[in-house]
């Protein structure tokens, strides 16, 4: 995917469904329909800032995915983001046009798998709710397990409940419930799927366990969405083409680059895909990896680097671009 495949779209409405979180439905901005997706998708949208300031964050499709009269998207306000969930909670409203990309889907149902094991921490919720109605379309065998802080915190519990019964299982922190990863685990049969999505500790955590207990790598799944990381401010010089660009502090490369009207190529923009993955010519300033992809080797060699969440701490690095 590059900057150039993108559909814009229309904001037709906004919901506020937790405590800082808001759903918002887009409709194609001609009147078209939208093309159909599967579970697990996520599209990129992009915001334009009224001081010149570019957004591209990644959200979960979590609507039907056979409904193309919309995509509907969820939305959690970080304070201490940089920007785009602040951008969307406060300067997007009804009638507000936005672009996207299209669907891309990194975090697929396995389609031969026994039984599905959804794992939600927080915001983390989202890409399983359109699953969830794959999934029972399908008459397939799933739980959902859902990690809140509060339940006013917990996006869609009620929505979720109501659906889908005893399927699934709401653990509050603020109550002292605990999610039984392990038992849970232990009690499946063999041949189902887990899949994880929230907070990266979590993930990490499930990923562990599930490995811990003898399920194969395989049928470990997670999706990850990492905001590119803030750091020092550094310039990128770009062998083929020629030009430097300057990174500001709070800039991914990625975002410098598109800044500048350069095309490269992304699918996540969280590190975890690899679609971003450029040669390191040189670099006089230490490379900072932030992504999921690279092996250490790889990190370690300084050959390689994620543009979308990976930076130098300073100078200039010179990339094959
Ligand atoms: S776009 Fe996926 S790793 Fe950079």
């Amino acid at each position: 995917m590059t900057a150039s495949a993108l559909r814009r779209v229309r904001v037709a409405e906004i919901e506020r469904v937790a405590e800082e979180v808001k759903r918002f439905r887009l409709v194609d901005a001609t009147g078209g329909a939208l093309p159909a997706f599967s579970a697990g998708s996520h599209v990129i949208v992009t915001m334009h800032g009224a001081d010149g300031h570019l957004w591209k964050n990644p959200y979960s499709l979590i609507s039907a995915p056979d409904d193309g009269s919309g995509y509907e998207i969820s939305v959690l306000r970080t304070a201490t983001s940089r920007g785009g969930s602040m951008f969307m909670h406060d300067h997007v409203h009804p009638g507000t046009e936005l672009q996207i990309s299209e669907p891309v889907n990194l975090f697929p149902i396995a389609r031969q798998g026994r039984k599905h094991i959804l794992i939600a921490g927080g915001i983390g919720i989202t890409p399983f709710l359109a699953m969830m109605q794959e999934l029972a379309a399908r008459d397939a065998d799933f739980e959902l397990h859902y990690k809140v802080r509060g339940l006013a915190r917990g996006a869609f519990c009620e929505r979720l409940l109501d659906e889908y019964g005893s399927r699934v299982h709401i653990y509050s922190s603020d109550l002292g419930q605990k999610l039984p990863l392990e038992r849970i685990l232990s009690e499946q049969p063999l041949g189902s799927h887990m899949y994880v999505c929230g907070p990266a500790a979590m993930i990490n955590w499930a990923l562990q366990l599930g490995r811990s207990v003898g399920w194969p790598p395989e049928n470990l799944h997670s999706e990850r969405f990492t905001a590119p990381p803030t750091g020092h401010a550094f310039t990128i010089k770009l062998a083929r083409s020629g030009g430097e660009i300057a990174v500001g502090p709070q800039q991914s490369i990625l975002e410098a680059l598109e800044q500048h009207g350069i095309d490269a190529p992304f699918l996540c923009r969280g590190g975890a895909c690899g679609q971003c993955e450029t040669r390191v010519i040189a670099s006089d300033g230490a490379l900072q990896h932030n992504d999921h992809y690279l092996t250490d080797e790889e990190k370690t060699s300084g050959e390689k680097i994620m543009l979308c969440v990976s930076r130098a701490a300073g100078g200039c690095l010179t990339l094959d671009l």
